[in-house]
């Protein structure tokens, strides 16, 4: 078999301008890893510990507790009272599964992937990995008399890297098309917890979209975010116990087994929501910065109703955007990343501390000629 071809890693291209960025004499301001930056709550960094003892092999499945933990996570805070545990898996970091979903279903040459038009890239690894066609579309009516080779449908919402929230009319109606050409929904909701200003963030399982039934639908989730714990690797997928009894063989005998101190530590930041509460505010009080920065930079934000993320253009090529900023000692990253429909748009994340924040801040006054723009009337 020949190996699968892969794009290429893009953030390589981002060197010259981390390099450009650090040499500003207030030190670079890193907008464009979506790394977590404030430290694992001490809760869960006990449990980790209290669970270290760990002689013996850990079940592939997880353990009971923590299926019966994510369950009740979903019902507290996903609005999924009906989730049967039997069909919870959990992952190595989500990035894992996204990467091996296509493989792991058994799909192969002729099957399509469809995935977010604009996207994390991974989408279309897993595609690719699998010997499947990815295919970035965003409506049902872009796949044509193709629709019946689509056997994974990726949903991402809140997305990465727009932010854009799917409400559940939208939800309900991929769900039906999915069901009609007997497509499989996963629905990447890692960024779940973090809606700003109101926002509902609808999940795949809620009743309310998918009429009950969780057959055919799987959600996604990771602790990585929410918790500061992208360290662990620490996430899950769940919902269809069909589908999740089918990779679990898989990943029984590949040895894809969560450690169970991290199976421990999972389930414990599952049960406590007040650490949850406590990110988001820090976020919450750094994106109120960041957005006004963007502003004043004549940025026009697109979506970002929730996520780490504003997605955000000033109507030029990315990459002219990225230098500028960079120029300045500013990072962000350029939205063709992302797929080209992202070509005029950059991503800004807000995992920045609060000391780099209050840089930005600083930049935007600019009395001191380390603010404003390069390029004057511009924008
Ligand atoms: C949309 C999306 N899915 C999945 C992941 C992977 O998260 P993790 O592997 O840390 O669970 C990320 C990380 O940035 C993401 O943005």
């Amino acid at each position: 078999m020949a190996a699968p071809v892969l794009p290429d890693f893009p953030w390589d291209r981002l060197t010259p301008f981390k390099n450009q960025a650090g040499q500003h004499p207030g030190g670079i301001v890193d907008l464009s890893v979506g790394t977590p930056v404030d430290p694992t709550p001490e809760l869960v960094r006990q449990a980790l510990a209290d669970a270290s003892d760990a002689p013996g092999y850990p079940q592939t499945f997880g353990t009971p507790p923590l299926r019966e933990a994510v369950a009740a996570w979903f019902a507290r805070r996903r609005n999924v009272p009906d989730l049967d545990p039997a069909g919870v898996l959990p992952t190595i970091g989500s990035k894992e599964l996204v990467a091996w979903l296509p493989t792991l279903l058994g799909l192969g040459p002729g099957d399509v992937v469809m995935h977010p038009q604009v996207a994390y890239p991974t989408y279309d690894v897993g595609a690719r990995l699998a010997g499947a066609t990815p295919l970035a579309a965003d409506g049902t009516v872009q796949v044509g008399p193709g629709k019946n080779a689509v056997k994974l449908l990726w949903l991402n919402s809140p997305g990465n890297p727009t932010g854009r929230v799917l409400g559940v009319e939208h939800l309900r109606k991929m769900v039906a098309w999915a069901r009609s050409v007997g497509a499989v929904v996963a629905s990447d909701e890692c960024y779940a917890e973090l809606g700003w200003d109101g926002v509902e963030v609808p999940s795949i399982l809620d009743p309310e979209v998918c009429g009950g039934s969780h057959e055919g639908l799987l959600a996604v989730y990771s602790t990585s975010k929410q918790s500061n714990l992208a360290g662990y690797r620490a996430a899950f997928v769940a919902g269809d116990p069909v589908l999740v009894q089918r990779i679990l063989e898989i990943r029984k005998h590949a040895g894809m087994i969560v450690p169970w101190p991290v199976q421990e530590a999972l389930r414990v930041a599952l049960g406590d929501d007040e650490h949850v509460a406590e990110q988001r505010e820090r976020y919450r009080r750094r994106r109120e910065v960041v957005r006004d920065w963007l502003r004043a930079e004549g940025f026009k934000i697109d979506y970002s109703e929730a996520g780490l993320y504003f997605w955000a253009t000033r109507d030029e090529p990315c990459w002219d955007t990225v230098a500028d900023l960079a120029a300045r000692g500013v990072l962000v990253t350029p939205g063709d990343f992302y797929g080209p429909s992202g070509a005029r748009h950059v991503r800004v994340a807000l995992t920045v501390s609060d000391e780099r924040v209050a840089q930005l801040a600083a930049r935007a006054a600019g009395p001191d000629g380390s603010g404003g723009s390069t390029r004057g009337n511009l924008r």
